[in-house]
Formats: structure tokens, C-alpha cells, sequence
């Protein structure tokens, strides 16, 4: 009894203690004096994590990773998403006034811990109930906020690994291109020498991305890595782990089938804003968490991707933007790879920064899936069968 009151009391002073530290600004990017926001998409990957993966040579391979285990969120990811929340906050407080609603949001997470958990915290950053009819713990500036999730069996839009043969195919056709072979042919030593470093087969862009991972969550966790990684991580490793993600969405196929899914739904919702038919009427928030390749898949299909490593708690935010004068729709792409810096405002090629709806539905018009799913993923047998991809 006593230990709960006292929990709940360090827990409040947390996060009482957090609202007073200055919050960052998180500015909108071009003059809005003459639109209104009307309805926002936020996707983001779940936040620094421990290992999913090791490697046979891992001196780390018995590692407990306590006092989370494999592959779950650490304290410092609780603090990162927090803040996120509360960057989030200062920039939709008006949008999202008065407080908290059931119809006001809808929040998903993939069939994940670290996702759910992830979208807790920045739940919790977002809706603080203290000075609302909401407030219900003098001690605890929290409150519940229901979060949505598909099996993994069936979630095609956030955790995009419904089995799928023809992108396993076509992800191998990738790798196989001239100029993706040339690439790897140009770093045939790196990628011999990682595999004797490792002991794990490392072949493909995929496998340094794989070890890159690895290394960078040990490291975060606070172990010491082995003496051979002075010399390649992570700026010799970086340029072929970055590829990794542009090759899984190389191609309009590709794009379809995974962050496809995403954009129809993304569509879906603002037509139906701007045909006056969302339901409910108050939703004006859709907030996801996912993972890095849906990061890049969403922003691949929408063509905005370029080379980039994806951060953990990387975080994509889509504003539907109304003109006062023209009752015209706009929408903008923000990407915020680091919390500590503001968010990149992105340019679909083709369209301007504002760009108007009709004109992102026709740029999207090759990536937006066109059969059922079954269909789109039956295999043609020109592949090896080889299941190429660095997550598990
Ligand atoms: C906003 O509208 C006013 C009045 O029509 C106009 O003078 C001003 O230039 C507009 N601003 C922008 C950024 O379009
Ligand atoms: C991990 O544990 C196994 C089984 O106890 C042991 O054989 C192996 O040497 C350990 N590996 C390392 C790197 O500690
Ligand atoms: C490594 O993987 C590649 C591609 O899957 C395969 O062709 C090769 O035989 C493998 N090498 C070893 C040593 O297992």
C-alpha cells in the first residue's frame, strides 16, 4: 500500500517535475495567417529500444538486457517519447482544445510492446488532464487513453508483415539489379570482413543494416563494444545500412505493397473529412506508432524518402490545411527524425510544399493498391526464394 502511494507520488513529480522544464518549439514551417488545420496524421517508430537481434561472434549473445529483456523500450526511450508528446502539445494545443475526448483521436499501435508502450508515453505528454474536468489525481498529471491494435496476421497499414511471397520476390529482383549488385560489388571487402567479424552471413545492404542495429541498441544500453567495431562502426558500416531501406521500397510495386496501405487509409479519412463524412465528426487526430520500415515506407510510397537512417522515435506528422479563401485543401509533410531538432518540412516531387490534394492523389496514383492484397503477393518464381530482410 504504502509502496504504491509512494510510486505514484515519485511518478507524479515526474512528471509535474517535467512540465516545468522549457519546452521545446516545434514551429510550423510556412505562414498559415490564411488556412485552418483541419485534420493530422502522426506516425512515428516506437523509441530507443534494447537488442532485437545478435550475431554468433556477439560477445553480448547471453546479454539479459535487465531490466527490460530483448527488444524492449528503455527508460531513456520513456523520456524521449514524453517529450515528444509534449512537443506535439505546443504545436496542436489550439487544434486539439479542450481536453482529452474519446472522439477527438484515434490511437494505434502495432501488435508490439515496444509500440504500445511508446504511444503511452507520448500519449501521456500529449493529454495531461491537470486543469481539465479530466483531472482525477492531484499527484498524477496522467490519464488512460485507449490505443487500438491489429493482430500481425492482418495489419497490412502499421506493422506491414502480412506474409507477402511476391514482395519477398521483388525485394530479391532488387538486389539483384545491375546497380544494386555493383554497389555490393564495391563493398565486397567490407561485407567479407563482417561476416568473419560476426559469423553471421552478411551478404546483402540488409545484414550490415542487421549488425548496425545491434551495435547501436548495445550501445545505448550502456555495454562496451568489441575492439573491431573502432573501425567500422558506424560511419564505415552507415552508407550500406542506410540502403537497406530504400531498396524495400525500391520500386512502385514495392511501394504498394507496404507503404501502400498506409496512404490508402491516409486518403481515405481526409475524403471523407472534406466530404464532411468523418466519422466520428470530432476526430481530428489519427496517431500511429510503428516501426522503422514503416517510417520509410510510408515516406518511400509518398516518394519523400531519400537516403536517410531512421532514428528510433523518428515521427512523420500529415496536416490537412483548408484555404479560407478558396475552401481549397492543402496537405503537409512533416518529418522529425531527431526530437531535438525541429521537423523537416518535405516537397513531394512534383508538388509544392503545400500541396494540394488532388494533386498528391495523382502522384500517388502507382502506389495506391490496386488488387486485394492475395492477389498483389502472388510470387512469379523468378527469384531463389532467398527471404532478404534485416528485422526479425
Ligand atoms: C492572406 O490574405 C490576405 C487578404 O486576402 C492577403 O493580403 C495576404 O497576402 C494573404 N497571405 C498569404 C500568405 O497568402
Ligand atoms: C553463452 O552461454 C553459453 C551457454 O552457457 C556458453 O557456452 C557461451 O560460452 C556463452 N557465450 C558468451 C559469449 O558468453
Ligand atoms: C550466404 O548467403 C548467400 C545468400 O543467401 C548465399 O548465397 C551464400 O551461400 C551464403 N554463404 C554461406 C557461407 O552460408
Amino acid at each position: 500500500m504504502w509502496l504504491k502511494y509512494l510510486v505514484s507520488l515519485w511518478l507524479g513529480l515526474l512528471l509535474v517535475g517535467a512540465a516545468i522544464v522549457p519546452q521545446d518549439e516545434h514551429p510550423r514551417g510556412l505562414d498559415s495567417s490564411n488556412s485552418t488545420l483541419e485534420l493530422v496524421h502522426v506516425l512515428f517508430r516506437h523509441g530507443p529500444r534494447t537488442p532485437v537481434n545478435t550475431f554468433p561472434k556477439d560477445p553480448h549473445i547471453n546479454e539479459t538486457y535487465e531490466p527490460y529483456g530483448w527488444g524492449q523500450l528503455t527508460n531513456a526511450a520513456k523520456v524521449e517519447l514524453y517529450k515528444i508528446g509534449k512537443q506535439l502539445r505546443k504545436r496542436y494545443k489550439n487544434f486539439l482544445l479542450p481536453y482529452y475526448q474519446p472522439d477527438l483521436l484515434h490511437a494505434q499501435a502495432t501488435q508490439s510492446s515496444r509500440t504500445i508502450m511508446s504511444l503511452q508515453m507520448v500519449l501521456a505528454g500529449l493529454f495531461p488532464p491537470e486543469n481539465t474536468p479530466l483531472e482525477w489525481n492531484m499527484l498524477l498529471n496522467w490519464q488512460p487513453i485507449p490505443i487500438y491494435m491489429e493482430p500481425e496476421a492482418t495489419d497490412k497499414i502499421l506493422r506491414q508483415k502480412v506474409p507477402c511471397p511476391r514482395y519477398d520476390e521483388a525485394v530479391w529482383e532488387v538486389m539483384h539489379t545491375p546497380e544494386v549488385l555493383a554497389l555490393h560489388e564495391k563493398n565486397a571487402e567490407l561485407l567479407r570482413e563482417l561476416t568473419d567479424l560476426t559469423g553471421l552471413n552478411v551478404t546483402y545492404a540488409h545484414d550490415v543494416t542487421n549488425v548496425f542495429i545491434s551495435l547501436q541498441t548495445q550501445l545505448a544500453y550502456g555495454l562496451k563494444l568489441p575492439e573491431w567495431t573502432k573501425d567500422y562502426f558506424p560511419d564505415k558500416m552507415r552508407p550500406l545500412a542506410i540502403k537497406a531501406y530504400t531498396y524495400d521500397a525500391y520500386t512502385p510495386e514495392l511501394c504498394k505493397i507496404k507503404g501502400g496501405y498506409y496512404l490508402e487509409d491516409l486518403y481515405k479519412h481526409i475524403q471523407a473529412k472534406i466530404d464532411g463524412e468523418l466519422e466520428p465528426a470530432g476526430r481530428k487526430l489519427f496517431i500511429s506508432c510503428a516501426h522503422d520500415w514503416t517510417i520509410s515506407n510510408v515516406l518511400s510510397a509518398l516518394n519523400v524518402w531519400g537516403d536517410r537512417m531512421p532514428r528510433f522515435s523518428a515521427l512523420i506528422a500529415i496536416e490537412l490545411h483548408r484555404r479560407t479563401d478558396s475552401g481549397d485543401y492543402f496537405v503537409e509533410i512533416y518529418f522529425q527524425n531527431d526530437p531535438n531538432k525541429p521537423p523537416e518540412l518535405l516537397q513531394v516531387p512534383g508538388c509544392d510544399k503545400q500541396c494540394p490534394i488532388e494533386q498528391l492523389l495523382k502522384l500517388s496514383q502507382d502506389v495506391l493498391p490496386d488488387a486485394p492484397y492475395e492477389q498483389l503477393c502472388i510470387a512469379k518464381g523468378t527469384s531463389d526464394g532467398t527471404h532478404i530482410t534485416y528485422h526479425k
